[in-house]
């Protein structure tokens, strides 16, 4: 691991991290930077939350020149969310430079993007039907672009979207910098990847397991119809500070959502069947921690850096390892601990077993937790929140009331009364949660890429084990604000 300042980069973008917080280089902002600013194509595999969107936002401001004023470095995302993320982060890093990203993606009104791009951004950051539709106008010139960037590549080449990608890739000189980066790399899609590289560099940073160590991971099986009571009775127990909980249609998320609401959990629900508008209402309120669960097809499965994200619950075992590995990885980010919890019917035992297998790693089985664990659960955040007012001397108004009724009471039994009055007991209200098929053992619904990819095998080859992560310098105060949303080809 290095210093920023070892790594050969200008004076400005060396500020621009150190503002950021960034002092030192995570592994693969280590290996890929000093590649890709001597000009390298590069493949990066690097587990989720470990700065890949710097390993590729640093070389882009430093190679681009501010003074050109045309696009000339274009980044791919699959998701609305997370193109508006990335070229946040690339405006910070590029903040002192002056090199300016955009974001582009669907839902969000043409004409104010068509102006936008008038102002002349260095990089476009864009969902690729957006993109196309902006090629298809004329209103974004290709010629310039020397450097593009495949972010969360795996799935930029899988069916859903590969034809966009080669229709984008086509417009773009061939003499340019080709950049893919994802925490999941299935070989045969990265042989499709290599197709529109030259000689490209593999850089995968040593890890034995294609997860963070940093997120403690267990399964509880289950049956379907137990699945939502389970789910109340850890978010009793667990009380998440931010919790996502991933469930496997959009349908399914509206059912979670409701039925959450009814049983007075703070939650939102985000799926590609909502406005532009309402989805990013649902991301500013979960990100500024106005509500404390999101429930989420995997559009949120993949890039979403939210910090403070503590759990995520898999309510429905992902279609696949990719799918895995991203999910859960929404937690444990730069540096930071979390927990991820799978929920699995016993038919979807061999499911498991095989995510376990492709990603190296035995996940921890646990037992449900009962009614009454979840009640303790919920005394146990009473005293803590009790505690806490001593803490703050926030009683003092009420010392005089308690020194009176303490004359006559026992403390013992008011402090048991007061703890009955403050502890929120687990709702039992029945809720309609529409009962699901058990996941069988086949590829993406979407179509994904059916090569031999994930599967008993298990193909992936990691180094030796990583150590633990000392790189986060404890920046990470996550931008509170957020705008735009979703991903072009409506899968989710
Ligand atoms: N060198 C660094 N020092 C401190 N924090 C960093 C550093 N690099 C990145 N971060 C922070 O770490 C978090 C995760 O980074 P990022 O979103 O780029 O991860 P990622 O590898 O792209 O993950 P994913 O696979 O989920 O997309 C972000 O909040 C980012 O600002
Ligand atoms: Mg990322």
């Amino acid at each position: 691991m290095k210093l920023f300042n070892e790594l050969g980069i200008g004076k400005e973008t060396l500020k621009a991290l150190e503002n950021m917080g960034f002092e030192e280089a995570t592994p693969i902002q280590t290996s890929t930077i000093p590649l890709l600013m001597e000009g390298k194509d590069v493949i990066g595999q690097a587990q989720t939350g470990t700065g890949k969107t710097a390993a590729f936002g640093v070389p882009m401001v430093e190679m681009l020149d501010p003074a050109e004023g045309m696009v000339q470095g274009l980044v791919v995302a699959p998701t609305r969310e997370l193109a508006v993320q990335v070229a946040e982060e690339i405006n910070r890093i590029g903040q002192i430079k002056k090199i300016r990203a955009l974001p582009i993606y669907g839902g969000q009104e043409i004409g104010r993007q068509i102006k936008s791009l008038k102002n002349k951004p260095h990089i476009v950051v864009g969902t690729p039907g957006r993109l196309m539709d902006h090629m298809r106008r004329k209103t974004i010139r290709m010629e310039k672009i020397s450097m593009v960037v495949l972010d969360e590549a795996d799935e930029m080449l899988n069916m859903g979207f590969i034809e966009d990608i080669e229709t984008i890739l086509k417009e773009v000189p061939t003499e340019r910098q080709t950049l893919l980066f994802s925490a999941t790399m299935p070989k045969p899609i990265q042989k499709l990847g290599e197709q529109f590289m030259q000689n490209p560099e593999l850089i995968r940073t040593k890890a034995k397991e294609m997860t963070v160590d940093l997120t403690e991971q267990s399964y509880i099986e289950i049956m379907e119809r137990k699945k939502f009571d389970v789910l109340c009775n850890l978010l009793d127990i667990q009380s998440p500070e931010l919790g996502i909980i991933f469930g496997r249609t959009k349908k399914r998320v509206d059912e979670l959502y409701e039925a959450l609401q009814k049983r007075g959990y703070s939650a939102e629900a985000i799926h590609g069947d909502l406005t532009q508008s309402r989805r990013d209402q649902v991301m500013r309120r979960f990100k500024q921690g106005q509500v404390e669960l999101l429930v989420a097809t995997d559009v949120a499965a993949r890039g979403l850096d939210i910090s403070g994200v503590t759990h995520v619950y898999n309510f429905d075992i992902p279609q696949d390892p990719e799918s895995y590995v991203h999910r859960v990885g929404r937690t444990g980010r730069a540096g930071k601990t979390g927990e991820a919890i799978t929920f699995v019917t016993s038919r979807e035992m061999d499911h498991l077993r095989s995510i376990e297998q492709s990603i190296k790693k035995k996940i921890l089985r646990k037992s449900a937790p009962t009614l009454s664990d979840a009640l303790e659960g919920q005394q146990r955040t009473a005293v803590e929140n009790l505690l806490q007012i001593i803490e703050n001397k926030e009683y003092l108004p009420y010392q005089e009331v308690a020194r009176e009724l303490l004359e006559e009471n026992d403390s013992t039994l008011m402090v048991a009364a007061a703890l009955k009055l403050i502890t929120k007991e687990p709702v039992t209200i029945p809720v309609k949660i529409t009962e699901q098929e058990p996941l069988r053992r086949s590829r993406k619904s979407s179509g994904g890429y059916k090569g031999s990819k994930s599967g008993s095998k298990g193909g992936y080859k990691g180094g030796k084990p990583g150590g633990k992560s000392r790189w986060n310098s404890g920046n990470s105060r996550k931008k509170t604000d957020n705008r735009g949303k979703s991903q072009s080809k409506n899968k989710w």
